[in-house]
């Protein structure tokens, strides 16, 4: 523990770190229902994140038609296949994987990413990309909330966001970058999933954290 009086107490801090590091990345879904109250209080996690220049970007479409999730599906099958051809000699092996289960999780959000333009220039000005940073920052405490709740989430990024877009109405300045994937699990891998299926190893934090300047050579 910290030696900072603002610590939370034992308890509650172990719980903090143990959701951070149980978190996973999920795809494969049990067909039970998510309580609607469970389902509330994850998207009001969401929207606690924090955000450049306080100016929440995010919009969230909870997907409750049918039809609309199997046209998501499609259009993730679709990427699915086109980035299997781009991976070259790697490409029947991604296809092994499951990169989604839209059809299998018992809720499905999209989160659109709502583009402010030259308005929103607070802490944006040199690095717009702030606004993303923002919207990611919200699902990462859905996902982490959803975690502590026993719920996984997977987050689905293979689609063209253009038709995405234009399949749920979005107006022009806005732009889908998730599709979430919610509902209740057998179990959580203990191990990032594509570490699981030998896609590739996660790297240590110490190949990553450098003192000062750009070692020399460091990737
Ligand atoms: C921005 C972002 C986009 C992702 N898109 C996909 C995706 O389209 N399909 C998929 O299977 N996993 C996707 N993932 C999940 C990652 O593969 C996963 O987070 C990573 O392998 C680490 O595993 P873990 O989340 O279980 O720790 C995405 C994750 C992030 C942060």
């Amino acid at each position: 523990m910290s030696n900072s009086p603002h610590c939370y107490d034992e308890t509650a801090l172990a719980a903090v770190y143990r959701v951070i590091r149980e978190r996973r990345d999920v795809r494969s879904f049990l067909r039970t229902p998510v309580d609607p109250d469970t389902l509330a209080r994850i998207l009001q996690c969401a929207h606690a994140a924090p955000s450049v220049g306080l100016s929440q970007p995010w919009r969230f479409l909870h997907i409750t038609r049918l039809d609309l999730r199997q046209k998501i599906h499609a259009l993730v099958q679709e990427e699915r296949l086109r980035t299997a051809d781009a991976l070259g000699n790697r490409r029947d092996e991604f296809l092994r994987l499951k990169v989604e289960g839209i059809l299998d999780c018992a809720e499905l959000l999209v989160v659109a990413l709502v583009q402010g333009g030259a308005r929103e220039i607070f802490g944006r000005r040199t690095l717009p990309e702030m606004d993303l940073a923002s919207v990611a920052c919200g699902i990462q405490n859905l996902w982490l909330a959803a975690r502590a709740e026993g719920l996984g989430v997977g987050w689905v990024s293979m689609f063209d966001p253009l038709r995405l877009a234009e399949l749920l109405r979005f107006p022009e300045h806005a732009r889908p970058i998730a599709i979430l994937c919610i509902g209740n699990v057998a179990q959580f891998d203990p191990a990032p999933r594509l570490a699981l299926e030998q896609w590739r190893q996660p790297r240590p934090l110490s190949e990553m954290l450098f003192e000062n300047d750009w070692p020399d050579g460091a990737p």
